[in-house]
């Protein structure tokens, strides 16, 4: 493969001011997700402390075999919500290494309200349940948990993806041979309680974890009987004389080592393979991200540039490199390992689209994953290109998007604004893992295009009852719209309601792939079917 040639002049006015704009953008995320990180109520965590019990976070830590990373999805959920009273959501989900092999973890922090769960945490729940079922990725449930938060309960119980939605999953996976393990470090009460019962093997904490349908409180106001915390459902009840779990822990360390001793004794499944080469870094560096990004939306960017600032070696083997430059395909390593790309560079016309479903084609044929680098206004509009089919042309490339089954990643580097969200593989086409950079923004249209319309509408209303907009109304009307697309444009607008996975900071792109691909071959790759292309 080819070293792509950059033509960046690091020197250059344009790359340092886009560096020195990009590095506020970035402390500002990072200050923004240290304060998630330790967002807990100093009170509640000394308090956690106090009892004995390990820190979300800190338990996973020990859980992982040392000196392997963590992926963390979505720290950032619930960001901006509920006076940011439940930093993370709540929740802790992410992709780790237990005894070597890849394990998907979800950790209650009891520290926030009680490890409770509102709207955002069910989310993420549930889809860090999605991504061990796509990837065969077995499951560890760390439970400290009150359960439903009471004053959300509307919006957390009763719909298809709430709180039930975690039972029939843990159902399904365990129906899949992926291995379902918790272990219970505190409360899970209610429809909590069956976390521990609906896996295959479950530890608990003495003293600490409990497991009941009702607790006390609704066991006396039922039926009268008054009855402790432990005696109703604690460690020795259940280990000893209900069975609803299998060991019984001293603490949080013993608890854990027995959950990686039950990891010792999974099957290893048939894993699928891919033609891997040594790892190699990218020649140029990719910290240059930081003056290539864009932050200015209306200048463009070659995406060559940011591919080679991504893949090993910086080196690309493009495919139609001639034709219909507006979209760069081709294949490259991450990691050693191989991955084709399609990346923007610029409106999406009827040949990029076609351009884009044939390398679609090349890369299920191949069985090779795919990464798609989002920076995309849309579709060209316009009577020319209309009469030319580009629905049609659009059609059969975000058909070929969504049969690909071979492991999607997408990474929004720049604007996901449109049907372009949705060709690029945008939250809607399954992507296995979907990221976003701090720069990036996000919505139908930009501000300026649905004030556009939006007003357009309203004159046209008005005329037809033969009045006119003042233009102080219309400058009102303007400055709402371009507010409101502005706050809901934002990363972290969308992070916090997990339209995405996380965002990343552009140096760790390639590792967050790299690991997404990892995990994608516990299981084998299907044959992709595709259906019926208009043509
Ligand atoms: N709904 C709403 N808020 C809850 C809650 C619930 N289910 N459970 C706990 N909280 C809140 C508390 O009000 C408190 O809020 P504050 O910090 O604003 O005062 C915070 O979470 C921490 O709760 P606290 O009881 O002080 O902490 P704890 O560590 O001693 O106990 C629990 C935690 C979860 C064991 C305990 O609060 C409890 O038993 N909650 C009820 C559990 C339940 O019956 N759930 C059924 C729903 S399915």
């Amino acid at each position: 493969m080819f070293r792509i040639e950059s033509k960046i002049d690091l020197k250059s006015k344009e790359y340092t001011g886009n560096r020195s704009q990009f590095l506020k953008v970035l402390s500002e995320y990072r200050t923004l997700l240290q304060q998630v990180m330790h967002g807990a109520p100093p009170k509640a965590i000394e308090r956690h402390k106090q009892r004995g019990k390990l820190l979300a976070r800190e338990r996973i830590d020990l859980l992982l075999d040392p000196n392997t990373p963590f992926l963390e999805l979505s720290p950032m959920a619930a960001y901006g919500e509920y006076g940011n009273q439940f930093p993370s959501a709540g929740i802790i989900t992410g992709i780790g290494v237990i005894e070597g092999k890849e394990a998907l973890i979800i950790a209650n922090d009891a520290t926030i309200k009680g490890g409770t769960y509102v709207k955002e945490t069910i989310k993420k729940h549930v889809r860090a349940q999605q991504i061990a079922m796509d990837n065969h990725l077995p499951c560890v449930y760390m439970v400290d948990s009150g359960g439903i938060f009471l004053p959300e309960q509307a919006k957390v119980f009763a719909d298809r993806f709430h709180f039930g939605r975690f039972f029939y999953n843990q159902a399904r996976l365990s129906a899949m041979g992926v291995p379902q393990i918790a272990c219970v470090m505190g409360f899970c009460t209610a429809g909590g309680a069956y976390v521990p019962a609906m896996s295959d093997e479950t530890i608990i904490v003495k003293e600490q974890g409990t497991i009941y349908i009702g607790g006390p409180p609704l066991v006396k106001a039922a039926t009268g009987e008054v009855v402790t915390p432990e005696e109703l459902g604690g460690a020795y009840v259940h280990t000893a004389i209900s069975g609803v779990a299998d060991h019984l822990a001293e603490n949080d360390r013993h608890a854990i080592q027995i959950c990686r001793n039950i990891f010792q004794t999974l099957e290893k499944k048939e894993q699928q393979v891919l033609n891997t080469v040594p790892i190699e870094e990218p020649y140029y560096d990719p910290e240059e991200l930081y003056g290539i990004a864009p932050i200015d939306f209306k200048k463009p960017v070659d995406s060559r540039e940011i591919i080679a600032r991504i893949v090993d070696g910086s080196r690309f083997q493009e495919f139609k490199a001639r034709y219909a430059p507006t979209l760069i395909t081709g294949f490259a390593y991450i990691m050693g390992y191989p991955v084709g790309i399609l990346a923007n560079n610029g409106v999406l016309f009827s040949e990029s689209s076609l351009k884009g479903a044939h390398f679609i084609e090349l890369c299920t044929s191949r069985k090779i994953p795919i990464l798609f680098l989002q920076n995309i206004t849309g579709f060209i509009v316009g009577k020319q290109y209309e009469h030319g089919g580009i629905a049609k042309d659009g059609a059969k490339f975000v058909h070929a998007v969504a049969n690909a089954d071979v492991p999607k990643f997408t990474v929004v580097f720049g604007g996901s604004f449109g049907a372009g969200n949705y060709a690029m593989a945008g939250r809607g086409y399954d992507p296995r893992l979907l990221f976003m950079w701090p720069n990036s923004r996000i919505s139908v249209m930009g501000g300026e295009q649905a004030s556009h319309v939006l007003i357009q509408v309203k004159e046209e209303q008005l005329k037809a009852q033969g009045k006119e907009m003042d233009p102080e109304e219309r400058e009102k009307l303007r400055a709402e719209i371009l507010k409101k697309y502005d706050e809901e444009g934002s990363p972290y607008f969308s992070t916090s309601r997990l339209w995405d996975d996380g965002i990343i900071d552009p140096v760790d792109t390639r590792k967050y792939i790299a690991m997404g691909i990892a995990a994608s071959l516990n299981c084998k790759y299907p044959e992709t079917k595709y259906g019926v292309f208009r043509m």
